[in-house]
């Protein structure tokens, strides 16, 4: 080793990140979006409120044995009376953005036809809300409650039109304020596990034709809903989708395992975020489909592959791939083991690393223009202490880990805006109930008090110094 430099021991001075030892490397970009996430069913309650109209999870969630201990979304964190207590626990955060999801049945109660003034009032009012405690608004129109009175659900085309109409609808009404719109949430969640596997809601176990098609209908009502938040949004609206994409991890990081894992990023999501930035499903999609593969109208994949403004990607957990020239597609998955680590979610195992490789991959594949992490955090089974505070040292180690990721891919100059943290405050975990709960704030259900657990106060560091280390 050489001599010192400027008084670091050479050591040192050769193991030190980019940017060197008291330099920036762990900073982010100045203007980077932190923010904290939600969606309406999780939070809001108030089901009977205002003219809602029911939808699939209050059908599901009251049905005996769909969901953990029979709770149901009834009254959940009750955001749709407290939100301006909600709003305050993020100014305290002093995050810059939100991410949170308008329940369609507020605004149009059947799905369609008229609209229920009193729901829309409730939007405007947390919207305004926010932007005067200098928050950035980003909505998403479509997680998971689905208008009950919608006839066939994700199975009738009909559902993606209706969707486009609710989502012009509101780009008309907001977006002299909302500039980021994410049109559906998790693709995969409410298409497969709920029409094939049927774990969420309506909970079907239907055939493959069958749920090829829930899943056409899913992205056609992604491309039509960007086409009519398009035509409606003032000038300057950015358009994008929150996305469970599949991601891995390369078992070495070496030109052969990252060229596997792309292919298996392009192949796994062919149905999804593939055939929604290709305007295509790809050949080995259709020909393993056979004759289940989805019918498609003149059109559609036009609509599928509108052009977005960013794309967003939920980041929780990753297999690893590694190249292997005998299997199709030349990769291998490699399953999780028993022993492998993770949180209180069976399937949430702790890979940080698929933080910066779900985001590159999907860079190299397909360069959106913008990526947000529109949703990242865990389940951690966080005991309330004597003191009344929850010293949730192992979601903090969780999030320090996968952030150390992200951070890695802003360094790498991977165009990534924003980041969510899943969750502003723990809530109903869809068939979970409240048995897994993701918040940096503990709520206490029975009185509704939220209390910032030991998460929260390493967030609003991280967010106060915007560095890592
Ligand atoms: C993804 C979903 O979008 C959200 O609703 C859910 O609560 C979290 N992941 C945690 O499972």
């Amino acid at each position: 080793l050489g001599a010192s430099v400027g008084g670091v021991p050479p050591v040192l001075a050769q193991a030190a990140p980019a940017g060197g030892i008291g330099g920036d490397a762990g900073a982010f970009p100045a203007d980077f979006q932190w923010g904290c996430a939600t969606a309406a069913y999780q939070i809001e309650g108030g089901v009977k409120e205002d003219g809602r109209g029911a939808t699939n999870w209050d059908v599901f969630s009251h049905t005996p044995g769909k969901v953990a201990r029979g709770d149901t979304g009834d009254v959940a964190c009750d955001s749709y009376h407290r939100y301006a207590e909600d709003i305050g626990l993020l100014k305290a955060l002093g995050v810059k953005a939100y991410r949170f999801s308008v329940a369609w049945s507020r605004i149009f109660p059947e799905g369609k036809g008229k609209p229920n003034a009193k729901g829309l009032d409730y939007y405007n009012r947390l919207i305004d809300g926010l932007l005067a405690a200098g928050i950035t608004p980003h909505m998403t129109l479509f997680h998971w409650d689905l208008p009950a009175a919608l006839p066939g659900g994700w199975q009738n085309r009909d559902t993606a039109l209706a969707f486009a109409d609710y989502a012009g609808f509101m780009a008309g009404k907001v977006s002299d304020r909302v500039k980021h719109f994410m049109t559906v949430n998790e693709l995969r969640c409410f298409t497969d596990l709920s029409y094939m596997t049927g774990g969420k809601a309506p909970g079907l176990k239907l055939p493959m034709g069958e749920v090829n098609q829930v899943r056409h209908h899913g992205v056609l009502a992604h491309g039509l809903g960007v086409q009519a938040i398009r035509a409606h949004a003032r000038p300057g609206t950015q358009v994008g989708l929150a996305d469970n994409a599949t991601i891995f991890v390369p078992a070495l990081e070496t030109p052969e395992h990252i060229d596997a894992v792309k292919r298996a990023v392009r192949e796994e999501n062919a149905m999804f975020l593939t055939a929604i930035m290709e305007g295509r499903y790809i050949d080995s999609y259709l020909a393993a489909q056979g004759k289940d593969a989805p019918k498609v109208q003149a059109g559609d994949m036009a609509a599928i592959g509108s052009p977005l403004d960013f794309v967003s990607v939920n980041i929780y957990t990753g297999n690893t791939v590694r190249a292997d020239v005998t299997k199709p597609g030349g990769y291998e998955i490699l399953p999780h083991l028993p022993q492998s680590p993770r949180m209180a979610s069976p399937w949430l195992y702790v890979t940080p690393e698929v933080m910066y490789w779900g985001l590159r991959t999907i860079h190299e594949l397909w360069q959106p223009k913008a990526l947000y992490v529109s949703e990242n955090g865990c389940s951690a089974d966080d005991p309330v202490a004597a003191d009344g505070k929850v010293y949730d040292a192992d979601r903090v180690m969780y999030l320090r880990n996968y952030l150390t990721h992200l951070q890695r891919a802003t360094r790498e100059g991977l165009p990534v805006k924003g980041y969510f943290l899943w969750s502003l405050m723990d809530n109903f975990e869809w068939e979970d109930g409240y048995t897994k709960l993701f918040g940096i704030h503990h709520v206490d259900f029975a009185t509704q008090k939220r209390t910032p657990k030991m998460s929260a106060d390493w967030y609003r560091e991280l967010i106060r110094t915007n560095r890592l280390v």
